[in-house]
């Protein structure tokens, strides 16, 4: 039984996993709070996170039934992500650790984030090529094995959830962004503005979402909010996004010998994703499989099924287990 820690960004979340079922995930957000800035505010996250941690890990444990003494490790993100949010969890996963003298393991927040889908489906095969993207990053991972990858693709700049965010702030629509423009674009036009669609014709299988997002702002800088068509632009610029990460999946799984594609993170909620990847996949030749929607965003029960994951290959940390804020993505040794 495996007591997953994760607060890299926004979200304090503790979990409790035993072979491969979740028995709690408890998430406290703290989205209420840097809604009004249009953002995460890193200071303000790390502050919230020492306020509910010890919480949220008591929550994790009670809701389930259990004591602590039924932990028998404890496994936290401690790479990718703020580093005075990581620090408080890997702080209280060390203290963990140390008192009830059980193993700790510290996690890529990407590798939880692929656990995530194969946490919903046990089923997914691998190898499989995993397209994972959220506010924070946007990759292309072919998962070789359990704890096993090759980064085939990442962003060469703003990743696809802080697209939505900023052009959805631009609009007036409020923070996050990819929700908000999600709902609206159901009501839009997706073909009513033609945004451009990056890195169209180029091999490398990389994202890039800055253009795009300033095409947008500069076709209605300066014009009236309550004029603008608020939906159609929604739509249009959803589309673009879109079809961005759907050719550019499909062109890594086309170099890989692949017969499923996962897909994974905050933006893999977006229902216009879903259903063009439903759509294009069969006829392509792939499986799509979607990490289910209480596990696409920030949780620790993606990061305590990596950490059992990772401690099969008896990988373990020590009490020196350190952050960091961009570190790459690691096979098991
Ligand atoms: O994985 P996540 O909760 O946190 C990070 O690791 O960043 O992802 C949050 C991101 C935000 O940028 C949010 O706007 C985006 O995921 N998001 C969506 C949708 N729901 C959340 N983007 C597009 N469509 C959605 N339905
Ligand atoms: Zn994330």
């Amino acid at each position: 039984m495996i007591l997953g820690i994760e607060t890299s960004c926004d979200e304090t979340a503790a979990a409790l996993v035993a072979d491969g079922t979740i028995l709690s995930n408890v998430v406290a957000s703290q989205m209420d709070l840097h809604a009004k800035f249009g953002g995460i505010v890193p200071e303000i996250a790390a502050r919230k996170h020492v306020e509910a941690i010890g919480y949220v890990i008591k929550e994790a444990i009670d809701s389930a039934g259990k004591s602590l003494a039924d932990v028998e490790a404890v496994a936290v993100t401690s790479k990718y992500g703020l580093v005075g949010s990581l620090l408080v969890g890997v702080a209280a996963a060390k203290s963990l650790a140390y008192t009830a003298r059980i193993p700790l393991v510290g996690i890529h927040h990407i590798e939880g984030h692929i656990f995530a889908n194969i946490l919903s489906h046990p089923e997914l095969p691998l190898p499989h090529v995993c397209l994972t993207v959220s506010g924070g990053h946007s990759m292309l991972v072919y998962v070789k094995g359990l704890c096993r990858y090759e980064v085939m693709g990442n962003t060469l700049d703003d990743a696809a959830g802080e697209a939505f965010d900023k052009v959805a702030k631009f609009l007036g629509l409020g923070f996050p962004g990819g929700p908000v423009i999600d709902r609206l674009s159901a009501q839009g036009d997706r073909a009513a503005f033609n945004f451009p669609r990056p890195l169209r014709g180029s091999k490398a299988v990389d994202f890039s979402f800055s253009g795009l997002k300033t095409a947008v702002v500069n076709m209605f800088k300066g014009r009236d909010r309550a004029k603008l068509p608020l939906a159609d632009i929604a739509a249009s610029f959803q589309e673009a996004v879109v079809d961005h990460l759907v050719s550019k999946t499909l062109q890594a799984a086309s170099q890989k010998d692949v017969s499923a594609i996962g897909v994974t993170g905050g933006v893999a909620m977006n229902r216009r994703l879903r259903e063009v990847f439903a759509e294009t996949c069969p006829r392509e030749g792939y499986q799509v499989f979607f990490t289910s929607p209480d596990l696409c965003g920030d949780n620790a029960a993606m990061v305590a099924a990596a950490g059992s994951a990772r401690l099969r290959y008896r990988e373990v940390d020590g009490l020196d287990l350190g952050v960091v804020a961009h570190a790459p993505l690691e096979s098991v040794r």
